[in-house]
């Protein structure tokens, strides 16, 4: 008997209620029982500051302000506007002048980006390649449309980037399915805070080359919602080069979002860029993916897409932003090095953490620690291979606070 009344379940595991909303609605309701200084909550993905409130570039709210109606009213092509459309390009690749054929298409977040990706270089029933630990929506996302998503281990028993697993399934995928869509999400990785390095980049890059040999196609979604959080924009960019030396059957698509780097989460607003070897490759890329927009949400919203081409048509706000980013980013930084020295302290071991929002705790009973945990007012997510953490929701006091909490529980 199916738990369904009229809804069908075709194929999916929906849940009661989004996991990572019911937890943080659980820390709402205690922070009205009991009062916020009672209260932890590190399960939010947006970054707030040391007293709760959500940060929003003031340079970008000015931007906001002067738009006009046409600005935000209107419709935007269906692909985005074409200013949108270059300057995307420019604030993902920063000084990286690629010698691919480029094009970018308009998405509602990078959410939009992963979406049509898996949706038009994959076929229903298909495995879409990612690590162990991962952002749980791109199982829903997969899950919409009769995909799944498959793994690898992604650290080894030294805590480095486990290249060999990666190249063992992108192997062993490729051959089985004849084509492969797989999900790298780096720098600062959600929910690990990893950045690949440049060396893991030559493993993957390596791995792919020696698949696409047999392979039909292989596109190479990098989902980079966080890299410029990661640290400084230009080093951060530094494997984006890794990515041109690849055959023709593999395609680079480059996942951008400007929820982080621009604190424009509601606006919804992304972009997804290929890096095609040919003109035919990039147009087609173009033509599939602007389709699956109009059949999913039409047109994306203009109102970003207007403040991006703002930006990056006035040199001195494009300097602002980045300087007031560069504020919020070392803000968090010294946060995830307070959680780690006093990770260090409490001998509880993280998954290794370079930058981000996130950072992760290995435990093999994450639901019943963070229960736990909840009782005593700190407030986390249990995944599949354990806790996160969100150190852009709290306090450098509370990252201080919380590894000590997090070992006595899972001691209990
Ligand atoms: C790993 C990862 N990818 C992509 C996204 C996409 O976010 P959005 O659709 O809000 O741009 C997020 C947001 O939390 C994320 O954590």
């Amino acid at each position: 008997m199916s738990d369904y009344i009229l809804a069908k379940q075709n194929g999916r595991k929906i849940p009661l209620e989004d996991k990572i909303f019911g937890i943080s609605s659980r820390a709402k309701n205690m922070i009205a029982e009991k009062g916020a200084g009672q209260v932890i909550n590190a399960t939010i993905g947006s970054l707030l500051d040391d007293d709760g409130n959500l940060v929003v570039l003031s340079s970008v709210a000015e931007a906001v302000k002067e738009l006009e109606p046409v600005d935000f009213a209107d419709y935007a092509p269906i692909g985005g506007i074409p200013q949108f459309r270059e300057a995307v390009k420019k604030a993902a690749f920063g000084s990286f002048q690629p010698k691919r054929f480029t094009e970018a298409v308009s998405t509602p977040g990078g959410t939009g980006a992963i979406r049509n990706a898996i949706a038009n270089y994959s076929e229903p029933g298909d495995k879409i390649l990612t690590s162990d630990w991962h952002w749980a929506p791109y199982n829903t996302i997969a899950g919409e449309m009769g995909r799944t998503i498959d793994t690898y281990r992604m650290f080894d028993e030294q805590g480095r980037f486990n290249g060999a697993a990666f190249a063992e399934k992108v192997e062993e995928l490729s051959e089985a399915q004849g084509s492969l869509v797989i999900i790298l999400n780096t720098p600062a990785h959600n929910p690990t805070g990893y950045s690949l390095t440049l060396e893991d980049w030559d493993r993957v890059m390596d791995s792919i080359k020696s698949a696409a040999v047999k392979a039909e196609s292989i596109v190479l979604l990098v989902d980079v919602a966080y890299i410029d959080f990661a640290g400084d924009e230009e080093e951060y960019r530094r494997f984006l080069p890794r990515l041109e030396a690849v055959p023709e059957n593999v395609l680079p698509i480059i996942a951008y979002s400007l929820s982080k780097t621009y604190t424009l989460y509601g606006t919804r607003c992304g972009a997804m860029i290929c890096m095609a070897q040919t003109e035919a490759i990039a147009a087609e890329f173009k033509r599939v993916c602007e389709f699956s927009s109009r059949g999913s949400w039409s047109n994306s919203a203009k109102l970003a897409q207007v403040i991006l081409s703002k930006i990056y048509g006035d040199p001195e706000l494009l300097k602002k932003v980045d300087q007031e980013r560069a504020g919020y980013r070392e803000m968090l930084i010294k946060r995830g090095r307070a959680f780690e020295e006093e990770a260090k302290k409490a001998d509880l071991e993280i998954v290794p953490f370079d930058a981000g929002f996130f950072v992760s705790i290995p435990c093999d009973r994450p639901d019943e620690v963070s229960k736990q945990l909840e009782n005593q007012g700190l407030f986390i997510v249990p995944l599949a291979k354990g806790l996160r953490v969100s150190i852009a929701s709290v306090s450098e006091a509370a990252c201080r606070k919380i590894p000590g909490m997090v070992k006595a529980a899972m001691e209990k």
